[in-house]
């Protein structure tokens, strides 16, 4: 958990996303593993999810997503002093996918890592990136979420393949007044529960060998079940710490931004909530479940769309892999 206890504020000033072209829907699914549209759409709310092109990597797709946000907030990338990747699928282990990132943007003076949080990579970045913005230890913050999930996705196997998309969203950060911007943070994980949802091989554990890719655990697994049953409970908690925080309600909110893993999943905070359906931002049905990407994807979208207005309260909040999970409270 991270305490926010900056001397200054810090505020989303611009945002961006990217989506590649080549859309898969749920009937061609059907087509290569044993499911149908109806059981993907009621048990998942997905119909369509965009797929990364062979020559396309993770940051191609954010450098698209990098110049669309550093457009909207009228920055250069030569400003830049901080970029934070949140992903799990990096073009390679090392180096990170902001450095990579960094020289296309031109981003001499920036200092760029990557976190990896799985679904909670962009809430977890933006609040390690709002951390040094509010501590005065960067002017100018690009902050990331992007997944080529698509290369780690097992198509063979259907309790996994017919959820996962392909996107990046970016934000840019930059200092305000205190009180004013980002108004709480929540980060916490435990990482007792790791068969829930992992990657088996590619690491220093289980290094890829030909039997190792026979096995297929170059590719993600999930126990979709148990993660389903803590999914409500942890993005409440978060959601309720922040506001409680901020001495807020859920009442006080405007606009929810859910990580899109399931539309089951999203219903249910928002019931737990007492939201309604205008308030939740949800694009899962047209990206799937794109990990860290999701929640930078739907702010933009829904930015572009001029959904939001100034003063309007947001909240952020995710969960995934780890465990982790987290909120962004924040004054749009
Ligand atoms: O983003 C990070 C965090 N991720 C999550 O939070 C994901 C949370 N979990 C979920 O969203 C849901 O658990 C899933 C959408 C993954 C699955 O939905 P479910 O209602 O939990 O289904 P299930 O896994 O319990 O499977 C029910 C049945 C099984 O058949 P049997 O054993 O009852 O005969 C599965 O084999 O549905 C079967 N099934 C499918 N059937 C048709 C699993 N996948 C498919 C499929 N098409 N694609």
């Amino acid at each position: 958990m991270i305490e926010d206890t900056g001397c200054r504020g810090a505020r989303i000033t611009g945002a961006g996303y990217y989506v590649p072209d080549l859309v898969l829907t749920n009937f061609d699914f059907e087509k290569i593993v044993d499911t149908s549209d109806e059981w993907i759409v009621t048990r998942s709310g997905i119909r369509e999810r965009h797929m990364a092109s062979k020559d396309q990597a993770s940051s191609d797709m954010a450098y698209e997503a990098s110049c669309s946000a550093l457009r909207d907030a009228g920055v250069q990338g030569s400003d830049l002093d901080l970029i934070v990747v949140g992903t799990v699928t990096p073009d390679m282990p090392f180096p990170s996918t902001a450095c990579l990132l960094q020289d296309r943007l031109g981003a001499a003076g920036a200092a760029a890592f990557d976190v990896n949080a799985a679904c909670s990579g962009f809430i977890y970045a933006l609040t390690v990136a709002q951390s040094m913005v509010s501590a005065g230890k960067a002017q100018k913050a690009l902050v990331l979420g992007v997944e080529t999930l698509t290369r780690i996705t097992d198509y063979t196997d259907r309790s996994t393949c017919v959820l996962f998309g392909d996107g990046s969203g970016a934000v840019v950060l930059e200092p305000c007044p205190r009180g004013e911007g980002i108004i709480g943070t929540f980060m916490r994980s435990d990482g007792s529960k790791p068969e829930l949802l992992y990657l088996p091989a590619g690491g220093s554990r289980k290094p890829i060998t030909a039997e190792r890719i026979n096995n297929r655990e170059t590719f993600v697994r999930m126990k979709g079940d148990g993660l389903f049953k803590l999914a409500v409970r942890m993005m409440v908690e978060a959601s309720e710490f922040v506001l409680n925080k901020a001495n807020m309600k859920s009442s006080d909110l405007n606009y929810l931004i859910p990580h899109q893993a399931n539309i089951r999943i999203i219903k249910g905070v928002k019931k737990r909530l007492h939201l309604s359906d205008e308030q939740v931002i949800v694009n899962i049905d047209r990206m799937g479940n794109t990990s860290s990407a999701s929640i930078p994807i739907a702010f933009g979208e829904a930015r572009r769309k001029g959904i939001f207005k100034k003063g309007d309260k947001i909240l952020m909040v995710t969960f995934g892999g780890g465990l982790t999970w987290g909120a962004v409270l924040f004054e749009y």
